[in-house]
């Protein structure tokens, strides 16, 4: 997939300057963090997570420990639930654009696949018609990711209860990836898991805390039965997660309050300096996210501008990253800027430097 092949620990974090092709916040330090371990034993630890840690993830979504899976990441749990849930031929509605594990694993699977196509015409925002016509009477699997990724952009509570009503009435399934849920600058709809046993959410602390490097994420669902076949997937997979990583994401979700809330205050003030940005220039349009830490501007008028030339300037002349359109199976005039991961004054000079290069790659 290009955007592994491409990702900034593919390329190098020596060659870039201004990192805007992140999609979270900046990576963590374990020493920021507070934490020792040095009394840990490394034993295997609980199949399906910590139990304290399973417990801190439920309370937050008042549901019970058994209704919480830790896995290795988000991704993983992506994978479990793909794996576990589809076979070839089985009938899948996702999202699209999206981030790629989403599409990649049912389509390894041979899953029958049908797109709902978030449109920057539409603001990026989810058909409720053309679901409705689509999931009838199907029995599917329904993919989505809110907030967004690359998007940004979020659901409504009421959209949310709309979705779920319509998964109940046609006996489908909702998978929804929650990644980005703690970064919400809007009114933030209720775990999605929370509201029915047909819906399995996922999340991780990779994206809102910073901390990727622990791989810890977790499926939480309510149906009894699913619950068993993932931990089953689990097994077949990793046995367990790693203990110390248990240990940090713990030790973080007790002190979340001291350490997530400068992470949010920074994420906000990145937020109103890029929104600060698009609206004083005319080369980009774009639909303002709602939460995340991602937006997907494009090009406003394409033909005037030579895309390649304008990745290869900003990387190579300006040391300055963001995320290709085409990690998105997006056309070329699509770019993603990832707001989260630097500090304001290196985010105000990458997207100076955007401007810059798109000045220089112009088609005379
Ligand atoms: C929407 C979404 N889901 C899941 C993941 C995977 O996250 P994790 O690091 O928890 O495996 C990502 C990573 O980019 C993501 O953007």
């Amino acid at each position: 997939m290009p955007i592994e092949i491409e990702s900034p620990e593919g390329l190098g974090y020596e060659k870039i300057e201004c990192n805007l092709s992140e999609s979270s916040f900046m990576d963590q330090k374990l020493s920021d963090l507070g934490f020792d371990p040095e009394n840990l034993v490394l034993f295997y630890g609980d199949h399906k997570g910590k139990k304290e840690l399973r417990e801190h993830i439920a309370s937050e979504h008042g549901l019970n420990l058994d209704q919480v899976l830790v896995t290795p990441g988000a991704a993983t749990a992506l994978f479990i639930v793909s794996t576990t849930l589809l076979e070839k031929g089985s009938p899948l509605l996702v999202a699209r654009p999206n981030y790629a594990t989403n599409l990649e694993t049912p389509r390894l699977i041979g899953a029958e696949i049908s797109y709902i196509e978030l449109k920057f015409e539409n603001r990026f925002e989810l058909d409720i018609e053309f679901l409705t016509k689509k999931i009838e009477k199907k029995n599917c699997l329904v993919s989505l990711t809110y907030p967004h990724n690359p998007t940004g952009v979020t659901l409504k509570p009421e959209q949310l209860f709309r979705i779920v009503e319509l998964i109940e009435k046609n006996n489908c399934i909702l998978l929804i990836d929650e990644t980005y849920r703690e970064m919400s600058f809007e009114e933030r709809p209720p775990p999605a898991a929370s509201l029915s046993d047909r819906i399995i959410s996922i999340s991780s602390m990779s994206k809102s805390f910073g901390l990727p490097g622990i791989r810890i994420g977790w499926i939480i669902c309510k149906n009894k039965y699913w619950m068993e076949s993932f931990l089953a997937a689990k097994e077949q997979i990793c046995i367990t997660n790693s203990v110390i990583d248990e240990e940090i994401a713990l030790h973080y979700l007790r002190n979340k309050q001291a350490l997530f809330n400068p992470v949010l205050e920074r994420i906000k003030r990145n937020f109103n300096l890029l929104t600060e940005f698009m609206n004083g220039q005319k080369c980009l349009d774009w639909v303002p996210p709602g939460g995340g830490c991602v937006s997907f501007p494009r090009v406003r008028e394409p033909e005037k501008f030579d895309m390649d030339r304008f990745h290869e300037i900003l990387l190579n002349d300006y040391a300055t990253y963001i995320g290709k359109g085409s990690w998105f199976e997006m056309d070329s005039r699509y770019m993603r800027i990832g707001y989260g991961w630097e500090q304001p004054q290196k985010l105000s000079k990458g997207l100076e430097n955007i401007l810059k290069a798109l000045d220089r790659s112009r088609i005379d």
